[in-house]
């Protein structure tokens, strides 16, 4: 198993202090920033895009960025995403009218590349492309907020993402993303992840650090 990686959600961050609040969650131990893009059209709810993902490297940010796509459609954002220095993309595949195409656009913008399934939508999607994954995500809640409860049966479909990912041999890290906090993240390893999205759980306490920390020793037991 990958080493485990924490990816705090900016979502849940004080957006008026946000290059602040970012690099505050990075100090107090996140690996990588996940950045969720919402377009008030695949998702209800609006949130960032290719500018403020600049800002934020401008503003000194050189941590990976995870950017989640919620969006459709979703190509023509891509480029943008890879020139304001995203290092992963991810999307839903019902969001695109041509998946491998879209897989195809992100690598060749120097980009790693990954799929997101809502919690119904089956890893079908997976049976043509796993080649071409460098993440798996799975949501956990259905996209749109922060700050809802993990719905258990993401456990069995990640036990499922793992034996693929262990069977295809390929290098392809399965991130998981929505309600995870310190209480449930052990359980969530042991079902397969080895990315953590939390948002709430992070932002929703004084101490990131402390979130953090605890979030590594359930990692380690
Ligand atoms: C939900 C977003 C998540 C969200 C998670 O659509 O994709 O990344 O920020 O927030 P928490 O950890 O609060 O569930
Ligand atoms: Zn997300």
């Amino acid at each position: 198993m990958k080493k485990p990686l924490i990816a705090p959600s900016i979502l849940s961050a004080d957006f008026a202090r946000l290059g602040e609040d970012t690099a505050k969650v990075l100090a107090a131990g996140g690996d990588v920033v996940h950045f969720d893009v919402m377009d008030n059209h695949y998702v209800p709810n609006l949130t960032m895009g290719p500018m403020v993902l600049k800002a934020l490297r401008d503003y000194g940010i050189t941590a990976p960025i995870d950017v989640h796509l919620m969006v459709k459609p979703v190509d023509r954002l891509i480029p943008d995403f890879a020139k304001a220095g995203a290092s992963f993309i991810t999307f839903h595949p019902e969001a695109s009218e041509h998946i491998d195409r879209t897989l195809q656009l992100i690598k060749e913008h120097g980009c790693k590349a990954g799929l997101v399934f809502n919690p119904a939508t089956p890893l079908s999607y997976l049976d043509y492309v796993m080649d071409k994954l460098d993440i798996i995500l799975l949501m956990s809640v259905n996209p749109g907020f922060g700050g809802q409860s993990f719905i258990p049966s993401t456990l069995d479909k990640l036990r499922v993402a793992r034996k693929r990912i262990d069977q295809s041999g390929y290098d392809i890290r399965l991130e998981v993303d929505g309600g995870v906090k310190v209480e449930n993240i052990a359980e969530i390893a042991a079902a397969g992840a080895d990315m953590f999205v939390a948002g709430s759980a992070i932002f929703g306490q004084p101490d990131y650090q402390q979130v953090i920390e605890q979030m590594r020793t359930e990692l380690e037991k």
